[in-house]
């Protein structure tokens, strides 16, 4: 990843978290109803509604206002400053958009992303954020389970693994000319952590479909891991039985593991790891193994070194 530029947004871009707050609180009042109803969004209209019922696995902490998670984003194909992917991502085209489920499964099949919209209940996961960069975010994120897709194309035997895809087109995403990175943007998982029910894949955020620089389509949230797990605008989802080969380890395997869990004890060559910062807050607070999710996930690696396995 490029030199990190700290660059606090201003005072004045801040949403109120009142407004956040009073809005959410019509939209828990009204989920269920929307949830079932899951009339696919208007995709064409800049950011149309998208709701889903509230889910346990929420965490209660006060969410990042969403002007701030739409302005300051990682989306390198829309170019390497945080303010680059608000600024070019409106250049992508989410709809129509299909997603291949391949690889080892004893069913592969290709989704249109409004069937893939109503392949599950809606919810919505009020989740963690840490980027490997050092800052934070609280993000309520609409989607479903990744394990309820997987399930339905029968992974065989030989599916060790998860391979995730975006997409990678220079008419669409300028900076797919530069090698910025090994394009496509290419991530992975191991399959259990892919069938954890934590894992998501989100459609929205924020009672939205996602904006463009967020990862409209479709995204992937691991949030016990480092951001850069979370694949924007997936186009195929891959079962391989070796450990794919991620964007990031071709980049700088020195930097890059291939699990990236959440780890304030294992330091990054360029950022600290053992505190962040929150977007929008001004001091740093301690991190927290595998994200503060430790008691969900830290069994899917015992007996695993870590400092190693980074
Ligand atoms: N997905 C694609 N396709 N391209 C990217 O550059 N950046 C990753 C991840 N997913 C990235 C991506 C990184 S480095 C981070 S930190 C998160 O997206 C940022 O998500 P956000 O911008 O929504 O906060």
């Amino acid at each position: 990843m490029p030199r990190f530029k700290l660059s606090l947004p201003a005072p004045s871009e801040i949403t109120t978290q009142s407004i956040f707050s009073q809005r959410r609180r019509l939209l828990v009042a009204g989920a269920s109803t929307l949830a079932l109803a899951a009339t696919p969004p208007a995709w064409a209209s800049p950011n149309p509604r998208l709701s889903g019922r509230p889910s346990p696995m929420s965490s209660d902490e006060k969410p990042t206002s969403a002007q701030q998670v739409s302005s300051y984003c990682n989306f390198y194909e829309f170019g390497p400053d945080k303010d680059s992917p608000s600024r070019h991502a409106h250049r992508l085209q989410t709809h129509p958009w299909q997603v291949s489920v391949d690889g080892e499964v004893k069913r592969p099949r290709t989704f249109g992303i409004d069937d893939l919209l109503k392949l599950a209940p809606l919810e919505e996961r009020i989740y963690r954020f840490r980027c490997v960069e050092g800052w934070s975010a609280v993000i309520p994120w609409i989607g479903w389970p990744l394990a309820s897709l997987l399930k339905q194309v029968e992974p065989t035997g030989n599916a060790r693994f998860v391979e995730f895809t975006s997409l990678a087109d220079a008419e669409q995403m300028p900076y797919i000319r530069l090698p910025l990175l090994d394009w496509p943007y290419v991530e992975g998982l191991r399959l259990d952590e892919a069938m954890n029910p934590l894992t998501l894949l989100a459609f929205g955020m924020y009672g939205e479909v996602l904006p463009k620089q967020n990862g409209a389509p479709l995204r992937l949230i691991v949030p016990w891991k480092y951001g850069f797990k979370g694949s924007k605008s997936i186009v195929r989802i891959r079962f391989v039985e070796k450990q794919p080969s991620t964007a990031w380890m071709k980049a700088n395997p020195d930097e890059y593991g291939f699990y990236s869990n959440v780890n304030p004890a294992v330091p990054h060559k360029r950022w600290l790891q053992s505190h962040e910062r929150r977007l929008g807050e001004f001091f740093k607070r301690p991190t927290q193994p595998f994200n503060g999710y430790a008691e969900q996930v830290a069994h899917l690696y015992a007996g695993m070194d870590l400092q190693r396995n980074f």
